[in-house]
């Protein structure tokens, strides 16, 4: 069960907030108690996971091994969107995603449904196929169904509509506005409802955690779908960021405490800070810091509950396919040894008193 923890601001913290020069001590692996983020995390009220690659679990066990240890919620990086999911129409596929959710269920680990409905990783069937409204929405609805009814009970929270803000204002245009129209997004909130109504579901989406145009846009898209009875009950903040080049973490908590006041929940989804090459010990420094301060925002924030990276090893990463000549994005290097900002993770983690 996905709640809402409540968590305490207290002075301890604030006092870690400001001391910047913690995360330059040393730290040894084996002296901190070895306790895992997930528990450190745990007792704070927020969950920490990463996105996992069930290919990898299967055959890797360090990186199986690392991912148990240390994540108390795991999502899919791929195999739950819908190209994955639905190859054929009406030919769904499970295998791939149940051994994700399997592993997780076996070592204790909440799943974070990752997603329904997206304008990218459509099945080519979907994309080159001419539509009606009526039959894309049966489309829509019969996927988002299918994969939720399938998962009932599993799968906690969904990233049920993911990046539809357009960069430059208003809806990104997607097959599904072209066909539908606008009110595709209440319509996938009022299907994931009905088929798991105990579902968390979000809205997920990058460039929108601080506070901008964008941000903005994204609020007012779920403030009006709250104003509607639309059931969403939180937001994503993707936070795929540049390690020394990221919002402004006042702005992040004021944005988290707006969706706060509509009764949302935040998850940080997708975290990674990418390095620009070559990599030094300063930029993974401060590659640390970063991880300590959006860490310590979330922490700060009562109705920010989850915070997941998206991978757990610089081994596994989309940044270098998708960053020129950017790297080392994640807390744990290609050899799956911890870099400084797990341990500015634990640090931020292990400042808070515990949840009572
Ligand atoms: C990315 C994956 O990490 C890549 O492996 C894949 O090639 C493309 O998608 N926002 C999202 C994620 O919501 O689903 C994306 O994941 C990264 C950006």
């Amino acid at each position: 069960m996905c709640t809402i923890r409540y968590r305490l601001l207290c002075a301890l913290h604030i006092v870690t907030l400001c001391c910047t020069s913690c995360y330059h001590l040393p730290r040894d692996f084996t002296t901190m108690n070895n306790t895992p983020l997930r528990t450190l995390a745990k007792r704070t009220g927020v969950q920490f996971g990463a996105a996992a690659n069930p290919h990898l679990l299967v055959r890797d066990s360090r990186y199986a091994a690392l991912l148990a240890r240390e994540c108390s919620v795991l999502t899919a990086e791929n195999h739950m969107k819908f190209r994955f999911f639905q190859p054929h129409r009406g030919v769904f596929d499970f295998s791939q995603a149940d051994v994700l959710v399997q592993f997780a269920e076996q070592h204790g680990q909440r799943v974070r449904g990752h997603t329904l409905v997206w304008h990218f990783r459509l099945p080519a069937w979907l994309e080159s196929n001419t539509w009606t409204r009526a039959e894309l929405l049966d489309v829509m609805q019969t996927h988002i169904a299918t994969v939720m009814r399938h998962y009932r009970g599993r799968v906690c929270a969904w990233d049920v509509v993911n990046e539809a803000v357009a960069d430059t204002g208003g809806l990104r245009s997607s097959l599904w506005l072209s066909v539908i129209g606008p009110d595709y997004i209440d319509l996938a909130f009022h299907y994931a409802h009905q088929a798991d109504p105990a579902a968390l579901l979000f809205y997920n989406d990058y460039d929108a955690e601080g506070l901008n145009a964008k941000s903005d846009e994204v609020y007012r898209l779920v403030r009006n779908m709250k104003a509607r009875g639309v059931p969403i009950h939180g937001v994503g903040f993707q936070c795929h960021w540049k390690f020394d080049d990221y919002p402004p973490l006042n702005d992040v908590v004021s944005n988290i405490a707006r969706l706060a006041a509509l009764g949302l929940e935040v998850h940080i989804t997708e975290l990674d800070l990418r390095i620009d090459k070559p990599v030094t010990p300063e930029k993974l420094e401060r590659q640390a810091q970063a991880y300590r301060e959006i860490a310590s925002a979330c922490l700060r924030a009562p109705n920010c509950t989850t915070l997941i990276t998206w991978g757990i090893s610089d081994a596994h990463s989309w940044v270098p396919y998708f960053f020129e000549n950017c790297t080392a994005a994640l807390p744990f290097d290609k050899h799956y040894q911890p870099k400084p900002a797990f341990y500015a993770l634990r640090d931020a983690f292990a400042s808070l008193p515990p949840h009572p």
